[in-house]
């Protein structure tokens, strides 16, 4: 079962989803010393960096190493997650907290980032973002005009999750309104897509409302209609938390809400799936690690030698640094969903030398060791 599927029924895909237009570089110092580094690296956060909000593997120490003393950046770096909920600047400054090394917004690429790309495209039309934390806010900070969240736009239908009266968390709790909007004009403007930005919270409200939204056109509890588009930010069926055994993600609940639509509507579910293991994601990563190298000078354009890809899912992580090729290396850390003694048997990470060693470690402490031995012994082959 490939775990990342764009979905397209008639001409979704040949779309260019990429994200052309990040956060500016300007507060990325890269510290002086560091002159047109050759390679850069890209960290994944659940199992490598983090499980749940808690650092592992010793990465504040393994980070640290990519600073200068004056705190600037020495080797160009970004956390490439399919996770999100939050602006990226709100997520920057919410690691550069956890991890006590100061991250800029524009080294956080999350799942939803490359949502950016399709705010002109909806221009006004009203959009629902789902999931945990801020979607609203992350898709209004993208430009979105006319999102409201999923949690807010059911607030407005009377009786639209009959299981709300049982959900304890919710009973006698306002939803937090993001936008003064009238129940009259919500409840009668015709949603024209669905994001799921962040894993979904309440599961039966989601896709109750989401079967409402997307069977009838946009205008739940009126008559069956076409489907508004659906964009999924990652397809992970499982991910690491503090949890010892992975936790469902976004894909199980992509698989449950496909599965009953497509049981209670005559037509199959259409939707796009973004975030890794996509090779957009990482030719993305690419280009704002190039801006990253070149943010303390106007040289124009930069070329890695090497990129390295550190991830914990050899479905997600590795599959998608090989099938992005050259200049992506990849490794995968013990830390998170892999938890196995040699390589992935489907999903290798890249070997070193064929007969001795691939590059399977235990932390991202060791990966880190890695490859500043690896490059520093390149250099002195110079
Ligand atoms: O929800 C996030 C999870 O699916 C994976 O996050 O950082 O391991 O790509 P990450
Ligand atoms: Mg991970």
């Amino acid at each position: 079962m490939n775990n990342f599927r764009i979905i397209a029924r008639n001409s979704l895909r040949r779309r260019d989803y990429s994200l052309r237009s990040p956060p500016s570089r300007s507060f990325c110092n890269l510290s002086q010393e560091s002159n047109r580094p050759s390679y850069g690296i890209a960290f994944d956060i659940d199992g490598v960096i983090l499980l749940g909000s808690s650092p592992v593997g010793g990465s504040p120490g393994a980070l640290r190493r990519l600073y200068d003393d004056s705190g600037a950046l020495k080797i160009p770096f970004l956390f490439l997650t399919n996770g999100g909920g939050l602006p990226e600047s709100e997520r920057a400054s919410e690691m550069t907290h956890l991890l006590g090394v100061p991250v800029s917004p524009f080294q956080m690429v999350q799942a939803h980032s490359p949502f950016r790309k399709l705010a002109n495209r909806f221009g006004n039309e009203l959009v629902v973002a789902a999931g945990k934390g801020e979607p609203a806010a992350v898709m209004s900070n993208y430009g979105f005009k006319n999102v409201v969240s999923l949690d807010e736009y059911a607030s407005y239908f009377d009786n639209i999750d009959p299981l709300a009266p049982y959900k304890k968390w919710m009973t006698g709790q306002e939803v937090h309104k993001e936008t003064s909007r009238s129940r009259e004009n919500v409840v009668s403007e015709r949603v024209q897509a669905a994001f799921i930005v962040s894993d979904p919270v309440d599961w039966s409200r989601d896709i109750q409302v989401l079967c409402d939204i997307l069977r009838t056109g946009g205008l739940p509890g009126k008559e069956i209609g076409p489907q508004p588009l659906l964009y999924f930010a990652n397809d992970d069926l499982d991910y690491q938390t503090k949890f010892p055994t992975e936790r469902l993600g976004m894909g199980a609940f992509r698989i449950a809400l496909e599965s009953i639509f497509n049981r209670i509507h005559d037509n199959p579910l259409e939707y796009i799936s973004f975030g890794k293991p996509n090779p957009f994601v990482f030719k993305d990563a690419e280009d704002v690690l190039k801006e990253i190298a070149t943010s303390h000078s106007n040289q124009g354009s930069h070329h890695f030698k090497t990129l390295y890809m550190v991830g914990d899912n050899p479905k997600i992580d590795i599959r998608g640094a090989r099938q992005a090729g050259s200049p992506w290396f990849s490794i995968l850390t013990r830390t998170g969903v892999f938890k196995g003694k040699d390589n992935h048997p489907e999903f290798p990470a890249d070997l070193v030398r064929i007969d001795i060693i691939s590059y399977v470690v235990d932390t991202v402490e060791e990966a880190v060791d890695f490859i500043l031995t690896r490059e520093s012994a390149k250099r002195s082959l110079i």
